[in-house]
């Protein structure tokens, strides 16, 4: 059985390029705990540093944070699967109720981001709260179904949301949902994963790992999850 976690920080609009270059250096300084994959969803211009040390060290891979819904193209602004070809990019989170709020996201353009990622061979990483998962698993092809990881993510969970704390029995009771639901192998939570509540989220073991926003940024602390 494999009991690795996936902990994959979300970085959101924060960080400079000279803060992520620390940030990654500070990481690959420090020990890891061997049952951990990590993966850095940074802002797009910032993918290159994230993807070199990649390179570096086998626990830790580079995602994206978005994905245009289109090929690539007259789509201005929009990056597509082709602009990060050559930085390894495994993984791309989709829709955060962040896109969902502050950019309108529909589960349409949910359903299309995922299909491009998947397309280019990149595994999304989709954000679903519970009211949305019958319409996400209606508009998403049920072919790609098996092939995302879907992350129980409650809107008021998210630090910056209010950070309310959900009882581990109600995760896991939806993260069961979810696995049923999309029939995959590898389910998240996320919502003020930080490291004193990390064992009460990452030890149950239907709980394969974590999607971090605020406890991301600084690498000590990513490292205690
Ligand atoms: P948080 O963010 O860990 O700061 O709550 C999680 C997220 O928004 O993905």
């Amino acid at each position: 059985m494999n009991v690795s976690k996936l902990i994959v920080a979300n970085w959101k609009s924060n960080k400079t390029v000279a803060e992520a270059q620390e940030w990654v250096e500070s990481f690959l300084r420090q020990e890891k705990r061997t049952n951990r994959q990590y993966v850095i969803c940074p802002s797009f211009v910032q993918i290159g540093i994230i993807s070199r040390a990649a390179s570096h060290d086998s626990s830790l891979s580079v995602g994206m944070q978005d994905i245009s819904p289109f090929e690539a193209g007259a789509y201005t602004g929009a990056v597509s699967a082709q602009n990060v070809r050559g930085y390894d990019v495994k993984y791309v989170i989709i829709g955060h109720s962040e896109r969902r709020k502050y950019f309108h996201e529909t589960y349409h353009d949910i359903a299309r981001k995922v299909e491009s990622a998947l397309t280019a061979d990149i595994t999304p990483i989709v954000c679903m709260d519970r009211g949305d998962i019958s319409a996400l698993a209606d508009e998403i092809d049920s072919r790609w179904h098996s092939r995302i990881i879907p992350t129980y993510e409650p809107v008021d969970a998210i630090s910056t949301f209010g950070g309310h704390e959900h009882a581990i029995a109600e995760v896991i009771k939806t993260i069961e949902t979810l696995r049923s639901t999309f029939r995959c192998e590898q389910v998240l939570y996320g919502g003020s994963v930080d490291p004193e509540n990390a064992l009460t989220y990452l030890q149950p073991t239907e709980i394969d790992g974590a999607l971090v926003g605020g406890a991301s940024l600084d690498a000590q602390a990513f490292l205690q999850l």
